[in-house]
């Protein structure tokens, strides 16, 4: 079997690398270690940047989160007992953020590669990466996939990325003292925005993903189990941090889905090697708190697919040489601000009072400077491509 450009892994960076590439042209396998029905189901985030739902409108997938994506002009900090609201339309006018599952947005791609007749293999077994430098080919289930390039999209803890010889890449990485707890619950949304909040005992986020559907995160320590946290004390936690402004009640409902996250960042240099590219998760990784994760995979994506036209089309291998460099420059745009909204936010074992008094000073300079504003709001909704 012969492909252009066998790409690992059926998440949103390799779905609309497959997609885009389909769109100019270019043909592509995808192969997916998971069930179609487990990549569909599987919850992550939700915060789509301008730039992610342009993309998507563009490639002509955006109907559905058009129809159904909720369109956020602002979000809400919250701390020292009042919240304070970032006004996107206000700072960055025209921009602004969609709130749409991942798990949405994957399926409208494979029903968008379905429909147009594209390659995706679920379920496959023994993914093995072959000769990078030269002929690659993917080998798995005892069949044999040869390409001229491969598209490493297959998460941090994929095939790709170990392919790589000893040596090559340069790893930088911080894990934090802390994960997050994630719920999904049945009942509506207790804001119309987003509300971040810090309190002194730890950080909570009051998200969504519809009108009958609210997603919240608790900050919890770094080796917390699900077993410790019952549905009582999800909810009794996360109405002692997010009800800490007068007059805010948060509603309850049923927790549908739950899950621990670790918070940790997570770079690998260069994010190529001979003919294999790495795209999204598979190399790097930022703590949720910027919301930035799916949002570099397309932005990845996008540089990739302009990279592979350009060497199918006209032979130029320039811009795929220059993947890795294109990329990174975003990537450590988006790493700075996932630490910096993290450790605003977050309470730290270590930090004394003096620690947690400075912390609480820079949120008021971030909410009261329109300069200090404006950068947390361009970099939420996405620096322009
Ligand atoms: C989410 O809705 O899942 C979400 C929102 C904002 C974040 C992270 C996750 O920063």
């Amino acid at each position: 079997m012969r492909t252009q450009v066998a790409i690992i892994g059926a998440g949103p960076a390799g779905l609309l690398l497959s997609h885009l590439l389909h769109l100019r042209g270019i043909s592509s396998v995808v192969l997916e270690k998971r069930s179609r029905d487990y990549v569909e189901r599987r919850v992550r985030a939700g915060v789509l940047e301008q730039g992610t739902v342009d993309t998507l409108i563009e490639a002509g997938v955006g109907e559905r989160m058009l129809r159904e994506g909720l369109p956020h002009h602002g979000i809400e900090l919250r701390y020292g007992g009042a919240g304070h609201r970032i006004p996107f339309e206000k700072l960055v006018p025209g921009r602004s953020i969609t709130v749409y599952g991942q798990q949405e947005v994957v399926k409208d791609l494979i029903a968008a590669r379905l429909a147009a007749g594209g390659d995706i293999r679920f379920e496959v077994e023994d993914v093995a990466l072959h000769s990078l430098e030269s002929e690659p080919y993917v080998t798995f289930g005892g069949e044999r996939l040869d390409c001229d390039v491969i598209a490493g999209c297959d998460g941090f803890h994929g095939v790709s990325r170990p392919a790589i010889p000893e040596g090559v890449l340069t790893v930088f990485e911080k894990d934090y003292p802390f994960a997050w707890l994630g719920i999904l619950a049945e009942v509506a949304p207790s804001s119309e925005e987003l509300i971040y909040t810090r309190t002194e005992r730890g950080f909570a986020l009051h998200s969504m993903r519809s009108p009958t559907v609210s997603r919240f995160y608790l900050q919890v320590p770094a080796d917390a189990q699900l077993e410790e946290w019952p549905d009582e004390r999800i909810w009794g936690e996360l109405k002692a941090r997010l009800e800490s402004v007068p007059g805010f009640t948060l509603a309850t409902g049923d927790i549908v889905e739950r899950g621990i996250t670790p918070m940790r960042a997570f770079v690998a240099e260069p994010m190529q090697y001979g003919r294999l590219h790495l795209a999204g998760d598979a190399a790097h990784i930022v703590p949720p708190t910027g919301a930035k994760g799916l949002n570099l995979a397309v932005a990845d994506v996008r540089v990739l697919t302009d990279a592979l036209a350009a060497y199918f089309e006209d032979g130029s291998t320039e811009p795929l040489d220059g993947y890795s460099r294109a990329c990174l420059k975003r990537v450590w745009r988006a790493q700075h601000f996932s630490w910096w909204m993290t450790t605003l936010l977050h309470t730290f074992d270590e930090d004394d009072a003096y620690a947690r008094r400075l912390q609480l000073s820079y949120l008021d300079y971030v909410t009261s400077s329109e300069a200090a504003a404006t950068t947390l709001a361009e970099n939420y909704v996405g620096l322009p491509y």
